[in-house]
């Protein structure tokens, strides 16, 4: 084992922690993660970025997390339930001290390509060289219109020439004969143009339709809007997908300087869709789970679960990529469907009933959400069910000597403050689990935050709450 690790002993944080009566123990992770880097070593933090998500983690926190010395008899497998676009497995195949096999587990498809592109090693040679042959393939003469998704307001979204350029690009890739992780490969250089040419605003998330004037108070703002709804008609859609495939060869080229990874001795697995019910499965392309090939994860199976799992309502994770998802094959009805498994989605069945949890912070959080509106109080209270159920799968899956850690954003619930990780504590220590140590890290800024819904507010420190089970 080389390399530095963080050397505070949990122990005695614990011990701290008690003392002052569970306050959070504050810890700076930038400069943490600065102090762990040796010599002229590059951290890996721009391999992170291959297509735009929202609500990603900060690499240098699990980076940090997976470097504590107190973990260093932990070289299992680590699982990340809500693994997003695969920072957490990416910083645990690449960790200078230990590296660790990962499992991932993700309800958005789209996520789901990212990560297993983010964590696969390539030949970028090969990559140049298909990418060679999408261009020439994207010349064919051929009738391409069953290659272009069917969804509502297609024509809101995308001009005549958005449509069958993308649907050129799409049976390009497709005709494509190579393996399926090149082909992954391209699906997400693929996917990240969608939007770019698309006429949605680019300032939200979710796709709005574009209206420039409404920037009319920031003539630059409004000017770039007008042009990029000028370049929708017709958009370079192969330019922007070489600019995509040059940029993420680059980034995926550094994953070729960690030996491990690239030699396959440690690897990351996308192994299932829904952390409230966790199974193992293949994924084919474009994020595609295998439900014919259901195996059972056994318990006790991993020895650290690092997670940041949704907030309340907070980001539409699935709404955001719902253009890229239609584009990457998936129907209406199954978009539908990741949105209502999704946790923290604003999608409720508004005739279910409300009954209480008995745990304290909890149940309080839903009678002051129910005093406001029952159909808000609805949400709060299937979060929390939600997140009740996906931490009784951890505690299954989690090793005795394992820990699981969790990191989470305070926000806020219809204008009152809520401390998310405090109410997840709660709910994790009622399921069997000891908190260890909590400690508060302040965020500078948040990639693609929701900023409309008014009571959604920003999220400004970052809870780490470390766990074990109850022995
Ligand atoms: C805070 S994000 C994780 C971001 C990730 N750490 C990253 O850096 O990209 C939470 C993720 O949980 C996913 N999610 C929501 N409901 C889920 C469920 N039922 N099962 C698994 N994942 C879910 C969301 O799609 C989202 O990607």
């Amino acid at each position: 084992m080389s390399g530095k690790t963080i050397k505070f002993r949990l122990e005695q944080l614990n011990k701290e922690y008690n003392k002052r009566g569970k306050k959070p123990i504050v810890f700076d992770f930038k400069s943490a993660s600065s102090n762990l880097l040796e010599g002229d070593r590059n951290y890996n933090q721009h391999i992170h970025y291959i297509h735009y998500y929202p609500g990603r983690i900060f690499p240098y926190i699990p980076f940090c997390l997976l470097s504590i010395r107190d973990f260093m008899h932990l070289d299992g497998y680590l699982l990340d339930p809500f693994a997003g676009t695969g920072t957490i497995l990416l910083e645990a195949i690449t960790n200078p001290v230990l590296k660790r096999n990962s499992l991932g587990v993700e309800i958005n498809p789209l996520a789901r390509l990212i990560s297993k592109v983010k964590t696969t090693p390539f030949n970028t040679e090969k990559i140049s060289q298909y990418a060679d042959e999408i261009i020439t393939l994207n010349k064919d003469k051929k009738d391409v219109s069953n290659y272009i998704p069917e969804f509502r307001n297609r024509k809101i979204w995308f001009s005549n020439n958005g449509l069958k350029k993308l649907g050129r690009l799409k049976y390009a890739i497709d005709t494509l004969e190579v393996d399926t992780n090149y082909k992954d490969f391209f699906w997400v250089c693929f996917s990240s143009t969608i939007r770019k040419v698309a006429k949605a605003d680019p300032y939200i998330p979710p796709p709005v339709v574009l209206k420039p004037e409404k920037y009319k108070n920031n003539p630059n703002k409004c000017q770039y809007l007008k042009q990029h709804l000028k370049n929708a008609e017709n958009p370079n859609v192969l330019g922007l997908f070489k600019e995509a495939v040059d940029n993420n060869k680059k980034k995926l080229d550094l994953l070729n300087k960690f030996n491990e990874a690239k030699e396959g001795i440690v690897g990351a697995e996308i192994i299932w869709d829904d952390a409230r019910r966790i199974k193992k499965a293949y994924m084919g392309e474009c994020g595609r789970i295998d439900k014919n090939s259901i195996t059972d994860l056994p318990s006790n199976s991993v020895d650290i679960i690092l997670t940041s799992p949704p907030y309340i309502t907070a980001q539409k994770y699935i709404r955001t990529n719902k253009l890229e998802l239609f584009w990457l094959g998936y129907t209406e009805k199954e978009v539908n469907d990741f949105e209502k498994a999704s946790i923290g989605t604003e999608r409720v069945q508004k005739d279910s009933e409300i009954s209480p949890l008995s745990i304290v912070s909890i149940d309080s959080t839903v009678d002051y959400a129910l005093s406001i509106s029952f159909e808000r109080a609805l949400m709060v209270y299937k979060y929390f069910m939600d997140m009740i159920q996906s931490l009784k799968e951890m505690y299954h899956l989690l090793n005795r000597e394992g820990y699981l850690i969790l990191v989470v954003g305070d926000n806020r619930v219809l204008g009152k403050k809520v401390n998310t990780y405090r109410l997840l504590a709660d709910a994790a220590a009622q399921i069997g689990f000891i908190e260890i140590v909590t400690l508060k890290d302040t965020i500078r800024s948040r990639s693609m935050m929701t900023k409309r819904n008014s009571t959604g507010g920003l999220i400004k420190n970052e809870y780490i709450v470390i766990l074990k089970k109850r022995v």
